[in-house]
């Protein structure tokens, strides 16, 4: 049986639209049943449209307050049935109540090999940094931003004359492969967080 994934977006979506993509694979463990986004623009929600996948906002200025915004999107994954969230581009913080309901069961993508470059700017922060490689990690959501247990990681050279933009281009091209890959592992069981940490079947 493949498990049910939502994803949540904030913008023009392109990791939800490789999970879409890659979800079309027959042997492919996950199936996405639903697309959220906290803003009615999000240009991603259009693209899931286009591929017949339920999609809506649930914008969060709608909301007197996070928490009962939070409520809402809870009521919507419950609808969907979703039993995985993937959260990609999401520019929302979310509550210890919400990221405790589903432990285990969320993951995000974020733009740096974490434990390097939490937070915002990872391009620019890496620039600074001087590092001579960089990537993209897909780690399981927990209390503390970008500091859950990781899932898959790859990793891009630095070139000498990149900029923040040359590097964020080359990072999301690998961030799709990535994201695609640990759903995978995660929806077939062969990656679990359990004290934690990341658990790999072997
Ligand atoms: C990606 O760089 C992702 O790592 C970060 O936000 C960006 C979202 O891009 N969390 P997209 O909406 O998936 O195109």
């Amino acid at each position: 049986m493949k498990k049910r994934v939502a994803i949540l977006i904030s913008g023009r979506g392109s990791n939800m639209g490789a999970l879409v993509a890659a979800a079309k694979a027959p042997d492919y463990p996950a199936a996405i049943v639903a697309i959220i986004a906290n803003k009615a623009d999000a240009g991603g929600l259009d693209t899931a449209r286009n591929e017949g996948i339920p999609a809506f906002a649930i914008p969060h200025r709608d909301y007197a307050s996070k928490r009962d915004h939070e409520i809402a999107i809870s009521a919507a994954l419950k609808a969907a049935g979703a039993e995985i969230v993937c959260l990609a581009g999401y520019m929302r913080i979310m509550s210890p109540e919400f990221v405790g309901e589903w432990e285990g069961r969320m993951l995000n993508i974020h733009p740096s090999l974490l434990p390097l470059f939490k937070g915002l700017h990872t391009h620019e922060q890496a620039l600074e940094a001087g590092v001579r490689v960089h990537g993209c990690t897909v780690h399981f959501v927990t209390a503390g931003m970008d500091e859950g247990p990781i899932i898959a990681q790859t990793a891009i050279r630095v070139d000498v004359d990149d900029t923040a933009e040359t590097l964020a281009q080359r990072v999301l091209s690998v961030e799709h492969a990535t994201y695609a890959e640990a759903l995978a592992l995660v929806a077939s069981g062969k990656a679990r967080m359990q004290g934690g940490r990341t658990i790999f079947a072997t």
